[in-house]
């Protein structure tokens, strides 16, 4: 994806690490900012590349070092990696060391038995097409996307340690993964002397899934990090869906979340939790944000944007004061597990 030559006019911001918190991963060496920037959706041939370029660089600018990425990412698959491989080569190649970049790997991508799963084959050559696509030689960490029951575990992990001796990531992540197998996971990679950074599952205030299932205690017990992915319920915690679906909303252009979801139910609990966050002086992305991040287990709040203004906004989300034992307990009678999720 060639968007014509230009020299960079890009300088990053002076002061962008005095605007976000960084949290450690885990019991490991590794800090990253509270919030993180994903490529999933948004960052392909959907939306204008000025658009996506300065959203990545805005992000930088606000201390947001940590971009998410997948081979999977688009649409099409690979476009939002060959898009930030551009802004990495035309506008932020001096900052290279600054980053933390991510790719994963083993969601399918394709029909081949090589395009998914957990195969050692499917992982490392994956890898390798995304470093081409993100124009750089490592990655900062590489996830497996998905847990692969058909693959043993072994395999998998070895493939995953066998990148960081290849010197092709300095990190190795899983996601997606039930908190047995990810247990497993981190105890195999223990023993290989490359012990796991961070799982990446799903947590919001209306997905409570790692509190059900004990993922956060086990994050605590066995060491790794959490960098929870769609906080805001891929925008059903903001107050955007309150009067309707606005014609430039995912809801009204994603695959991955249905108008249906949009009912009196959802209206009903989002609009109590909105004026919560009208009472505290925020908006309800921003106490969303701040709620996910309450627990220290939670190394960062991975979001999406699909402008600026919403990455200005969500920053802002840790400057409120901290959530008080009645403000939770009226979050959990509103934010009810299981709104809006299929
Ligand atoms: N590991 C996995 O399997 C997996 C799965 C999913 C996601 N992820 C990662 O997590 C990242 C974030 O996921 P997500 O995009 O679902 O996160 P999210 O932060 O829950 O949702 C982001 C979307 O919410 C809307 N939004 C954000 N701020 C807003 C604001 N202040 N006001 C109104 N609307 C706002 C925007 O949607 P509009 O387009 O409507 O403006 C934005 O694209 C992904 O990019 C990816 O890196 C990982």
């Amino acid at each position: 994806m060639a968007h014509g030559a230009f020299e960079t006019t890009y300088a990053a911001a002076g002061d962008r690490y005095e605007r976000l918190p960084y949290r450690r991963a885990g019991s490991t060496g590794l800090d990253l900012p509270a919030l993180s920037l994903g490529l999933w959706q948004r960052f392909g041939t959907d939306n204008a590349y000025e658009t996506q370029r300065a959203i990545i660089l805005r992000a930088f600018d606000l201390g947001i070092a940590h971009f998410d990425n997948a081979d999977r990412y688009g649409p099409p698959h690979r476009a939002a990696q060959q898009v930030f491989g551009e802004v990495l080569a035309k506008d932020l190649a001096p900052y290279r060391d600054e980053l933390v970049l991510t790719t994963k790997a083993g969601n399918p991508i394709g029909p081949s038995p090589y395009l998914k799963g957990g195969s050692r084959k499917s992982l490392l050559t994956s890898l390798d097409h995304s470093l081409r696509d993100l124009r750089t030689d490592y990655v900062d960490v590489f996830y497996h996307h998905r847990q692969d029951p058909a693959t043993p575990i072994e395999e998998t992990v070895g493939a995953l340690a066998d990148a960081v001796r290849q010197g092709k990531a300095l990190y190795v992540g899983i996601s997606n993964y039930d908190p047995e197998r990810a247990h497993e996971a981190a105890v195999l990679l223990r023993e290989a002397g490359v012990p796991l950074l961070v799982h990446q599952p799903r947590y919001s205030i209306f997905d409570r899934g790692p509190e059900l299932n004990g993922l956060l205690d086990l994050a605590a017990a066995d060491g790794f990090g959490l960098v929870v992915y769609s906080p805001l319920a891929q925008g059903l915690l903001t107050d955007k869906y309150l009067h309707g679906i606005p014609a430039d909303a995912r809801a009204a252009n994603s695959a991955f979340l249905s108008p249906d979801v949009i009912d009196d139910t959802y209206r009903k609990r989002a609009a109590a939790l909105d004026d919560l966050a009208r009472t505290r002086g925020q908006s309800l992305a921003q106490l969303a944000l701040q709620w996910v991040l309450r627990r220290p287990e939670v190394t960062s709040a991975l979001i999406g944007a699909s402008s600026i203004a919403q990455l200005d906004h969500n920053a802002k989300a840790l400057d409120a004061a901290p959530l008080t034992d009645e403000e939770l307990a009226l979050i959990d009678e509103h934010g009810v597990h299981g709104t809006g999720l299929r």
